[in-house]
């Protein structure tokens, strides 16, 4: 159906005004005054709604026109005209309109404002509120700029496996993948896997990294772009069961590289949504976060700071707050805490370096204290932790000292120890959270308005 998109109507309206066009889109509101009648029409692509200006005595199909019910789906044709209403720049006299499809009145999105939990419950519909279109722009723009600023730098976008025989994070939160039924005949747990589908014990990968080593130990520079699964039973309003994770990986480089990288890509791509949905970011500042322009604009113009974990635990053990986890030196920093170094002491985005290894992954470089890990984690005001990141462990040995004491299997990781036996090089990467980020630069405080369908636990709607 040729038609023109509303966005190009209202970013180029020199181009159409007094020209004859057609538009299709969805009944927002329809209301009805002396001599005229008007249509808020929207077609998805912008924010905006072209006003539909129906002549009662001048277009045959008026009557039918101000019946529509809302949420209707038309085309209209006609006249684009400056309007004379500085409520908008222009408006539509039409010629013709077609229903395409009726909306009786059980539609749920009648309501001009609903809560997001009851849009959650109706996620295939949500996508038509201003909330949810201006979270899907965002959403693609800030997907374009991430590519565009790792592309830009030499980097290869690498595609890595969604089923895996291996554990990341060894934290134990892997989906598994199985084709077996309900009802299975074996007895121990060696014949049940040796029986399923790949002959071992399958998940969905927590993350895309460890294959992403083996690919930057030979492309130099990559980065992955994908979903990545936690069976995360903590119902946060910041974990999502299915996430996906932005994981550079970069060969001859340190934690202080990886820190700069991190630093400037955080930058580029806030700037780049900025520029891309200046109307989107308003729509939040006016909404969700009083101060999102400011606070994102900071973002790109203001140093991060950084801070050691020690000296992070000893602002924490000084602070005038009860804490429910108390604080001491080897504590895995909970969200309370972090919101304290974030929100209260810091006011701005903040990565704690040098972790305690215990509390961290088996692959993170050790650090020469021997107590505490090249690892970083930036935490910003608001979310928390949106990129965890570290240099990581090339020497051989100390690799299988940690997968050993971990108790980890050693036939699942013998491949990830040989890239440290055939032309090792120290290397460094992070994962960025796109949800999380999406937090942050909408001011959306729930991870499920992120995500179009968002899984978490107990929810698969
Ligand atoms: O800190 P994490 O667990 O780090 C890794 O997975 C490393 N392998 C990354 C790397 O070095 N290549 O996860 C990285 C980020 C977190 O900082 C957070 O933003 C996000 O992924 N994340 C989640 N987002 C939503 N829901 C969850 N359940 C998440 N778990 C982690
Ligand atoms: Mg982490």
């Amino acid at each position: 159906m040729k038609h023109t998109d509303l966005c190009d109507i209202f970013s180029s309206t020199e181009n159409y005004v007094d020209k004859d066009i057609t538009v299709c889109g969805w009944v927002r509101t329809v209301r009805d005054s002396k001599a005229v009648g008007f249509i808020a029409l929207n077609d998805g692509t912008s924010l905006n709604n072209l006003q539909i200006v129906i002549d009662k005595e001048g277009f045959e199909k008026a009557d039918e026109a101000l019946h529509l019910s809302v949420g209707s789906s038309i085309s209209v044709s006609g006249k684009l005209v400056k309007s004379l209403n500085d409520q908008q720049p222009v408006e539509l006299h039409p010629t013709e309109l077609t229903v395409l499809g009726t909306c009786p009145s059980d539609y749920p999105m009648q309501k001009k404002r609903h809560t997001l939990e009851f849009l959650r419950t109706i996620p295939h519909l949500r996508g038509r509120t201003n909330t949810f279109n201006a979270m899907f722009r965002i959403r693609s723009e800030l997907a374009k700029a991430i590519h565009d600023f790792f592309q830009g730098r030499n980097f290869t976008y690498v595609h890595t496996p969604i089923i895996t025989g291996s554990d990341c994070e060894g934290a134990g939160e892997i989906f598994r993948v199985t084709t077996h039924e309900f009802n299975t005949p074996y007895n121990t747990e060696e014949e049940y896997y040796a029986n399923d589908f790949f002959k071992k014990k399958a998940g969905l990968t927590v993350s895309g990294q460890l294959e992403g080593e083996a690919l930057a130990l030979a492309m130099g520079k990559i980065y992955t772009f994908g979903p990545t699964f936690r069976a995360e039973k903590s119902n946060t309003p910041r974990h999502a069961a299915e996430f996906w994770q932005i994981e550079p990986e970069v060969s001859f480089a340190d934690l202080n590289d990886i820190i700069s990288l991190a630093t400037d890509m955080i930058k580029y791509i806030t700037k780049a949504v900025l520029d891309a949905c200046p109307e989107e970011i308003d729509f939040f500042e006016k909404f969700f976060e009083k101060g999102l322009k400011d606070k994102l604009n900071n973002i790109v113009n203001s140093d991060f700071a950084v801070l050691e974990y020690t000296e992070a635990i000893e602002i924490l053990k000084k602070a005038d707050v009860e804490f429910q986890y108390p604080v001491s030196w080897g504590l895995d920093l909970q969200t309370e805490h972090e919101r304290y170094l974030t929100d209260k002491v810091f006011g701005r985005p903040v990565f704690v370096i040098n972790y305690p290894k215990e509390i961290k992954s088996f692959y993170m470089k050790l650090n020469p204290d021997g107590k505490t890990v090249a690892a970083t984690d930036l935490l910003v005001p608001g979310v928390g932790e949106i990129i965890g990141a570290s240099q990581r462990e090339d020497n051989y040995d100390l690799l299988l000292d940690q997968i050993k004491s971990r108790g980890m299997t050693l036939e699942d990781y013998e491949w990830y120890l040989d890239l440290r036996k055939y032309g090792s090089a120290p290397h460094s990467g992070f994962g960025l959270g796109f949800e999380r980020m999406l937090m942050y630069i909408t001011g959306v405080g729930n991870i499920r308005d992120t995500a179009a369908f968002p899984r978490t636990t107990g929810s698969l709607v």
